[in-house]
């Protein structure tokens, strides 16, 4: 038994024992069977009025349980812009996480939820005066530059900072290239270096990102290699480079496991050869990866047309027989561009009922006025009713953060549960009793899927 926090060492044990603590506190207040029961419940509540978000809070852990196993010895600093919730980030803060602030914003949220400034890094190339004087005040030291403007700038206002330089990132193959707005090519990187050594500013190491949802694992690898290059020329300059910061760029869908372990299997084979000193810490800024899946969200159907189902085949197409009209839209849950992450469409209804429901060739529209605001150009679903739903997996990234109240369209109200997950072993849990005690506040238990 571990005496100081009361769960025995075994994962799967120490799992069981965090729900069956969970029941407990939980008492007489309802468990429900499956997220479909749950979001039944909420969607009757809510009805057409809203969208909503349902956290699990287990897929988090199960995450967190994921890059542990791949590569324990990469810590990672969640990308607080990826998803800002604050449940998810007082989580983090319980979990003991670092964290990648891009604004004075974002650091606040973190010291709201009770995360330390010391593990913090400022990840943008291009701050404020006023927000690097804001860092300075709250002690987060630690931030990133790309150019020698950057540096005139910390010089001025932060001088004490550790900094990063971020470079531009070898062969991109990624769905949001970052490339051509951040980062300093490796082969300006001597005058860029040279400036910092003479305003005396402290770089200890090097950053880079390879781009949103990166498809091309030689990427990591081909950048980890320049960077080492620019070690050895820090080195020659008279910097001590203690930190290499490989970025985000990981996918974090239900369904993309094999690229993430091939991913990291590139990373850390690239590593052993160009990193071997175990001296040198190596960090990440995953945003992606830790809350793409953990999210879903419920959408109504408001309205339905009915095309012409005589129409004939256009151009070996289908020709789309049905339309669908939901309470959210690309002004709200689904940013242009959004699709990359991989939702997945299932419609709120029992498989039998599925089953006898025939199937179109369907449109799916948002509820503003703008003629653009369309999700799915062409689907296949079956036929559904106005006042019934649909679920979209994978909604965990860039999609709560991005939502604007456009044509007056509510923002989606956020639910949270925690779905028991038999995979997960929460031995590596420090703190048991406040993970527990969050969990037990904020959400509404699933027995199982
Ligand atoms: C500097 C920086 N770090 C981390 C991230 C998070 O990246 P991802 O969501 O691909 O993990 C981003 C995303 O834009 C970024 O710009």
């Amino acid at each position: 038994m571990n005496q100081q926090n009361g769960y025995e060492n075994s994962g799967t044990e120490n799992t069981k024992r965090f729900f069956d603590n969970l029941l407990l506190k939980k008492g007489n207040e309802v468990i429900y069977k499956s997220s479909f029961d749950y979001i039944s419940q909420v969607a009757k509540e809510l009805r057409e009025t809203q969208s909503f978000y349902l956290f699990d809070l287990a897929d988090v852990l199960w995450k967190v349980q994921r890059w542990k196993e791949k590569v324990p010895h990469i810590r990672p600093f969640y990308a607080v812009k990826t998803n800002s919730d604050p449940v998810l980030l007082r989580l983090f803060v319980l979990l003991g996480f670092s964290f990648d602030c891009a604004t004075e914003g974002e650091i606040r949220y973190i010291l709201n939820a009770g995360g330390d400034p010391k593990n913090i890094i400022f990840a943008h190339v291009i701050k404020t005066p006023g927000a690097l004087q804001y860092a300075s005040s709250v002690g987060v030291n630690f931030m990133t530059f790309d150019s020698k403007e950057e540096l005139l700038k910390i010089h001025k206002y932060y001088p004490e900072a550790r900094l990063l330089l971020r470079l531009t990132p070898e062969d991109v193959q990624c769905s949001f290239d970052l490339s051509d707005k951040f980062g300093c090519e490796a082969e300006d990187a001597v005058e860029v270096l040279s400036l910092a050594k003479n305003l005396n500013l402290n770089v200890i190491g090097v950053s880079f990102h390879v781009g949103g949802l990166c498809k091309n694992p030689n990427s990591y690898a081909a950048t980890i290699k320049i960077s080492r290059e620019v070690f050895q020329l820090g080195k020659k300059l008279g910097f001590d480079f203690t930190v290499l910061d490989i970025g985000g760029g990981f996918t974090g869908s239900k369904g993309s496991d094999e690229l993430f372990d091939e991913i990291t299997q590139v990373i850390k084979s690239a590593l052993k050869e160009h990193f071997p000193e175990p001296d040198i810490e190596i960090i990440a800024e995953p945003g992606t990866f830790f809350a793409g899946s953990a999210v879903s969200l419920t959408t109504a159907i408001c309205g339905k047309k009915e095309r012409n189902i005589q129409q004939k085949t256009v151009n070996g197409m289908n020709p789309i027989q049905r339309f669908y009209y939901i309470n959210d839209g690309i002004y709200g849950s689904f940013f242009s561009g959004s699709e990359h992450y991989g939702y997945r469409i299932k419609p709120l209804l029992k498989e039998p009922v599925l089953q006898q429901r025939p199937v179109y060739s369907s449109k799916i529209w948002g509820q503003t006025c703008c003629g653009e605001d369309l999700l799915v150009k062409e689907c296949q679903l079956p036929d559904l009713e106005e006042g019934e739903f649909i679920i979209w997996e994978n909604m965990g990234a860039y999609n709560q953060v991005l939502c604007s109240t456009f044509c007056g369209v509510p923002l989606p109200a956020s639910k949270y549960v925690f779905i028991n997950n038999p995979k997960l072993s929460l031995k590596w849990l420090s703190d048991p009793k406040q993970v527990l005690d969050l969990v037990s506040e904020k959400c509404s238990l699933v027995e199982k899927e």
